[in-house]
């Protein structure tokens, strides 16, 4: 164990930023205890605290809106003319090219505490194809591993998980054998945290021997793929493009030649997925534009004038709603980290956070009592040269699941993936039993490991046999 600092060389560090009562029960704490606490205060961005504390928490202002905002532009799902279908064209050979050069990495954050959810256990180990019950990680490993036998070539897949979930996502691949990827083709590494901050500045204690830690937003991506090494990795390994996706997609297409490849092809540091919301005030944050910068503002800082904004052709002037799909130029993330630093800004969250109180007994906590500090991914985008967003059809790739019912759910997401199976089942002339409704009169499932597209089902045309009325259906 490294040497543990003593209880005045931390006091020093603590108390010009008011904070000494972090150390209330050091007295009390044995060597493992000390050494926890001094490691997560020693990592603690002092230069930055006391800024935080007046801006997010002290004197925490509304996030304005520019007053220059204007919707941005996009490239739509069809080509509207003949240059825009030559580019296309190109840019889904490039995007195959690069797939099969090796040139792209697919890169998952799991992170998050997923507390919408409510389930014991890292997202992505929660199961949600709707007839093998096959998990979310299940599902992109086989989706990754069809992509690898289609190209040709091996995709690393990078894993950010956090403190929360670290080792169970491990013990999550170790059990399952890593899905069959190869061992050294799946990388995992951990995010940062952020202390909670109580809401009269002082951080929170979880216990004697711990601060209120929480992960620091899928943003800290940029900085723990640089500081684990995985950067420098995927820089060995010739990667150019690493593709960003949620852990709550089972639907997200990660390696879409056109998508990659248009990104490449127009030399953009970031590129986007773009969907046409479903409603102005649909949760999905919106793409705009401000001092001529891409931008996203949160579905719940739009105002609900600009929400509801048309334009000049009836439709929602802000109406490219994200759903959190990225390609992202590896050298791009290296500028955004030189020197170890990343420079996001802060999102707040005031939340109940469990904390002891002066005793060291559990607090309770019957209002939000702290605020929590977060970075998101898509405060990139302002920093990116020539980012560019394109449409995607949201019932082809996003069928998110937060929530245990409702909006973003199991069921929802589950409907998503047969209604999806289901398309692709029919184009390649399968006959899928419905209801008078048009709904689904069967269960499907395509497994991922061998029909990762459309054109993979196309491709089997002819042989697939036909589900029938009120059964169960695998295509694996
Ligand atoms: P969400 O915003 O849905 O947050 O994350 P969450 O923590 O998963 O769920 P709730 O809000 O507590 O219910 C979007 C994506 O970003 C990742 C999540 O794992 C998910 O893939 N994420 C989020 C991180 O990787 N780290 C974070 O600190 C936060």
């Amino acid at each position: 164990m490294a040497t543990i600092p003593t209880k005045d060389e931390l006091l020093k560090r603590v108390a010009p930023h008011g904070q000494e009562h972090t150390l209330r029960f050091w007295d009390e704490l044995d060597d493992a205890g000390r050494a926890q606490l001094a490691a997560q205060l020693l990592e603690i961005d002092w230069e930055s605290f006391d800024g935080w504390v007046k801006e997010y928490v002290l004197n925490a202002a509304p996030q304005g809106i520019p007053s220059d905002l204007k919707p941005a532009p996009y490239y739509p799902l069809s080509p509207r003319n003949a240059a825009e279908a030559e580019l296309y064209e190109g840019a889904v050979r490039r995007g195959k090219m690069l797939l099969a050069e090796g040139r792209v990495a697919g890169f998952t954050v799991a992170g998050g505490q997923g507390t919408r959810l409510g389930f014991d256990g890292p997202k992505g180990t929660f199961p949600i194809s709707p007839v093998k019950n096959k998990t979310l990680f299940q599902l992109f490993a086989e989706s990754i591993a069809r992509a690898q036998e289609k190209y040709g070539k091996t995709i690393p897949w990078y894993i950010m998980t956090s403190p929360v979930n670290d080792a169970a996502t491990r013990a999550f691949f170790e059990q399952n054998k890593g899905f069959g990827l190869r061992k050294d083709a799946v990388r995992f590494f951990m995010q940062g945290t952020m202390p909670a901050i109580g809401l009269d500045g002082k951080l929170l204690l979880e216990g004697k021997s711990s601060l209120a830690l929480s992960p620091n937003g899928h943003g800290g991506c940029l900085l723990a793929m640089r500081q684990s090494g995985a950067l420098e990795e995927m820089a060995r390994r010739k990667i150019e493009h690493v593709s960003y996706w949620q852990i709550d997609n089972p639907l997200v297409q990660m390696f879409d030649p056109l998508f990659i490849g248009l990104h490449d092809l127009t030399n953009s540091d970031m590129s986007s997925r773009g969907l046409i919301k479903t409603g102005p005030l649909e949760k999905l944050g919106n793409y705009a534009l401000t001092g001529g910068r891409l931008t996203i503002i949160e579905y719940s800082d739009m105002p609900d004038a600009l929400a509801h904004q048309k334009g000049s052709d009836g439709r929602l002037a802000y109406r490219a709603g994200s759903p959190a799909i990225h390609v992202i130029r590896r050298d791009f993330i290296e500028r955004l980290t030189e020197g170890n630093r990343l420079k996001l800004p802060l999102h707040r969250a005031v939340k109940k956070v469990a904390c002891v109180d002066e005793a060291g007994e559990p607090a309770k906590i019957h209002h939000p009592n702290a605020v929590k500090l977060e970075m998101f991914i898509f405060d990139a985008l302002p920093l990116a040269n020539k980012p560019l967003i394109l449409e995607g059809a949201r019932e082809e790739q996003f069928g998110p699941v937060k929530n245990p019912s409702g909006v973003d759910s199991v069921e929802s997401s589950q409907l998503l993936q047969q209604n999806r199976a289901a398309a692709w089942l029919e184009a390649a002339g399968v006959r899928i039993p419905r209801k008078a409704d048009g709904s689904l009169d069967c269960k499907l499932e395509l497994s991922p490991r061998k029909y990762l597209d459309r054109e993979d089902v196309a491709a089997a045309a002819g042989t697939l046999a036909e589900a029938a009325p009120g059964a169960e259906a695998v295509y694996e």
